[in-house]
């Protein structure tokens, strides 16, 4: 079998995360009470941001709630998904093309800014912490979330073995960025003198077969795939693909992957 088509055009990508990355509605719902409901208890009309929003997979669950929402992102391929998906129902929603080192916003503007899965992607990523910082009001809270998968399952097995394929060819894959890096920031959070909480939100349980599987990493959704250079990216897939079909019995049986969704909530 011929993997599929290796150089997205553009906005393939972020239609492709938008419906692999999903969260079932019930798990978006604890999201975003999560996210709402200390700020509600707080602040009067408050006004959220969102560093990083993609298509709008946490955004659209809080914004949908009737609350003031503004959110960037630099793809502008992210931000057209999302709009598609607002259309009609976003009255209090403002998204910009901007980048979340350089936020276009006063001092103290948002009474909480949304940080989810972005960190890693920015290597001088302190830049942006303290613009997420500068831009909330005292007594305002940064949310950072992630999505975690517990145990193992089909899916890991298949990103394993994608990366023994590219031991084998001279590449050596580098994993692990977003967790190393959620380190990072807890640490630079707490030397600021703030005090970061770390709870867990959501549990649930994703069925997804070994085409799906094999369709992220051909997509490139990962952000560790991008690393791969398109000449051992094409080859390596063709080696998963021809592993894959051998190894299965059938490409389109789902199998269980058990997701948690955590939350940083720190106050400025
Ligand atoms: C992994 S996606 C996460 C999207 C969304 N937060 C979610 O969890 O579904 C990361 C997003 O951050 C955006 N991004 C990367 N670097 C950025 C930057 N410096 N400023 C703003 N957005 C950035 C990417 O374009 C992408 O849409």
């Amino acid at each position: 079998m011929i993997p599929p088509n290796m150089e997205p055009a553009a906005g393939r990508v972020a239609f492709a995360y938008d419906r692999m990355r999903y969260h079932p509605p019930e798990v978006s719902g604890r999201i975003a009470t999560a996210i709402t409901a200390p700020v509600e208890a707080r602040f009067k009309d408050p006004h959220f941001l969102e560093i990083g929003v993609g298509t709008g997979r946490i955004g659209v669950p809080v914004l949908a709630r009737g609350y003031r929402f503004t959110a960037v992102d630099t793809d502008p391929a992210m931000l057209a998904v999302f709009r598609y998906k607002i259309a009609g129902v976003a009255r209090k929603v403002r998204l910009l093309q901007a980048d979340a080192r350089e936020l276009p916003f006063e001092k103290g503007s948002f009474q909480a800014v949304i940080s989810v899965h972005l960190w890693h992607l920015i290597p001088d990523w302190q830049r942006a912490l303290l613009e997420a910082l500068r831009v909330l009001e005292p007594g305002g809270f940064l949310f950072e979330g992630w999505d975690e998968s517990l145990g193992e399952s089909e899916d890991c097995r298949i990103q394993e073995r994608w990366r023994e394929i590219l031991e084998g060819m001279g590449f050596a894959l580098e994993r692990g960025r977003h967790r190393a890096r959620l380190l990072e920031v807890g640490r630079a959070l707490e030397k600021l003198g703030l005090e970061p909480e770390v709870e867990a939100v959501a549990e649930w349980t994703e069925e997804r077969t070994p085409r799906q599987s094999l369709e992220a990493i051909a997509e490139r959704l990962y952000s560790y795939t991008r690393q791969v250079p398109a000449e051992f990216f094409a080859r390596s897939l063709r080696e998963l693909y021809a592993w894959a079909e051998n190894h299965y019995p059938d490409l389109d049986r789902p199998y269980p992957i058990r997701w948690r969704f955590v939350l940083r909530r720190t106050e400025r």
